[in-house]
């Protein structure tokens, strides 16, 4: 993982990030917390991404790296959101993040982002999105 960032990342560039098409998990594995870490390896490298259920669209994918210290968001496997589930939560500082667009929202990088990753939908798994340059993608 790169240092922690002013502005978004650009995933793809980093270590170890799957390529379009990569299936990441089933819709059923964000049942039990909301959301799903997964990690990606090779060698040595790594990338870390999850995936947070949306209340009325499908689930979103972020960069598993908080836009504060640079770490990852959650001590815990799954656990990136509040208790109530209303806002992604970075175990580190408190900061939190609106779930829909990953803008911090109270905490130390507040108007920081979190870094969205394009996914889409295919039978019941998700996927990496194929097209990257489609910017409606979830
Ligand atoms: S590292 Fe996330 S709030 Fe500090």
């Amino acid at each position: 993982m790169t240092p922690p960032q002013d502005s978004l990342l650009n995933w793809q560039e980093m270590d170890a990030a799957p390529e379009p098409g990569t299936r990441l998990c089933s819709l059923d594995a964000l049942d039990a917390s909301g959301a799903k870490g997964v990690d990606f390896e090779n060698g040595d490298k790594r990338f870390s991404l999850f995936l947070v259920a949306t209340e009325n669209s499908g689930p979103c994918a972020y960069v598993n790296q908080c836009p504060h210290a640079g770490t990852p968001l959650e001590i815990f496997p799954d656990r990136f959101l509040t208790r109530e589930r209303d806002a992604i939560v970075c175990a580190s500082h408190g900061a939190r993040f609106r779930i829909e667009d990953g803008l911090c929202i109270s905490g130390p990088c507040a108007g920081k982002r979190l870094t969205k990753i394009p996914i889409e939908t295919i039978g019941s798994n998700a996927h990496i999105a194929r097209d990257q340059t489609n910017r409606g993608s979830k």
